[in-house]
């Protein structure tokens, strides 16, 4: 009897001491719902491997690629003079009348030339038709240098009379574009729903605006990050530019880490050999996620708004960078 007098009286104080404590103790997954939402839909893709689609050689090569996303080129890879051979190339493949097999529809897009343009119509018209999308051997269309609304809402409207949904990823890589993201994305508070990615174009945005390329890359820098800006506020993903020394894998590491520092959810590329660099620089490293891991285990424990997390104050802002490095890591919150 007195035993269990003080079971009760003890279980009595315990109760009334942790109670309030378990009822405020929400799961991490629980106290950002809207932050988890808002990232989790899609896993971006960490590399956008471009093949050139005169190219019967390296179009064949492609389909053993393990490469997030592949464009398959019928643009600036391609000299003008071999530009409807490379159509016909592609067109034969995702209709299914080619020897060359591609496996996995999703991981296949087509990047089209200029779409207000001659060889842009002519890639409208060999695509965009009911009985080449009905096949669904290819996930999205690349749009280069786009520079109006009307750009990306003309290849809508085509792939909504097919009545199919494509990804649409479109390329920013002229001074105009750049400077008409906002109206590119949204115009008179309409949006394009098929939209999935911005990516970045050095090359052609350096023509166009005429900077000089140095090592430092400080005259990108502001178009880029306009990119990655304007791809987290319209919930998209962003894809940073090309390494065009593809035979130096120096430098390559380093632009990718600069794109990852910078907010860039994955990266152009242009040779096979720049696939597994980019796309383990693009993945969270074993450290991050034990590191973040161990963050959300403590902040939860700590259940404070502010942790002294080995030296460094963590809140709200890093906790979700946390969850952000396990979502990308395709790891269950709810489990940590
Ligand atoms: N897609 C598919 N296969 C590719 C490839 C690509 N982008 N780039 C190289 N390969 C293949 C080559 O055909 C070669 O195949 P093999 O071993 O069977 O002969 C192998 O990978 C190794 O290539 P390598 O010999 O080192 O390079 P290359 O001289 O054949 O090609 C480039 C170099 C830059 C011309 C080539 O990588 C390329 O065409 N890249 C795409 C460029 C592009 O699309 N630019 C526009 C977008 S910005
Ligand atoms: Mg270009």
């Amino acid at each position: 009897m007195i035993g269990n007098k003080l079971i009760n009286t003890t279980f009595k104080i315990s109760a009334k001491i942790n109670l309030p404590i378990i009822a405020r103790t929400l799961k991490i997954h629980e106290q950002f719902p809207d932050y988890i939402n808002s990232l989790s839909k899609n896993l971006p893709p960490r590399t956008l491997l471009y093949v050139p689609g005169d190219s019967k050689k390296k179009l064949q090569k492609s389909t053993q690629f393990k490469c997030d996303l592949i464009a398959f080129d019928l643009e600036d890879a391609v000299i003008p003079e071999q530009r409807s051979i490379a159509r016909k190339n592609v067109l034969e493949i995702v209709s299914k009348k080619s020897d060359i097999k591609f496996e996995n529809p999703n991981q296949l897009i087509i990047r089209f030339n200029e779409v207000q343009k001659k060889e842009g119509k002519k890639d409208i018209e060999a695509f965009l038709r009911p009985e080449i999308l009905s096949q669904n051997q290819f996930s999205g269309i690349l749009l280069p240098k786009v520079e109006n609304f009307e750009d990306i809402f003309l290849i809508e409207k085509k792939i909504k009379e097919c009545k199919k949904k494509l990804k649409i990823y479109a390329t920013f890589e002229t001074a105009k574009g750049i400077v008409n993201i906002k109206e590119i994305l949204e115009s008179n508070g309409a949006r394009h729903e098929m939209l999935r990615g911005l990516v970045f174009g050095a090359e052609d945005y350096s023509a166009s605006i005429g900077c000089k390329r140095t090592p430092s890359g400080n005259e990108l820098l502001f178009a880029r990050s306009s990119i990655v800006l304007h791809a987290a506020a319209y919930g998209l993903e962003s894809i940073d530019m090309v390494n065009i020394h593809f035979k130096d894998d120096s430098k390559l590491i380093s632009e990718s880490l600069d794109a990852v520092n910078l907010g860039f959810t994955g990266k152009s590329i242009i040779h096979p050999k720049q696939i597994q660099i980019v796309q383990n620089i693009f993945s969270p490293s074993k450290s991050e996620i034990d590191n973040a891991i161990e963050l959300l285990r403590k902040f939860e424990a700590n259940n404070k708004g502010v942790l002294d997390f080995h030296g460094i104050s963590a809140d709200v802002p890093v906790v979700k960078a946390a969850i952000r490095v396990l979502l990308r890591a395709q790891i269950d919150i709810s489990k940590v």
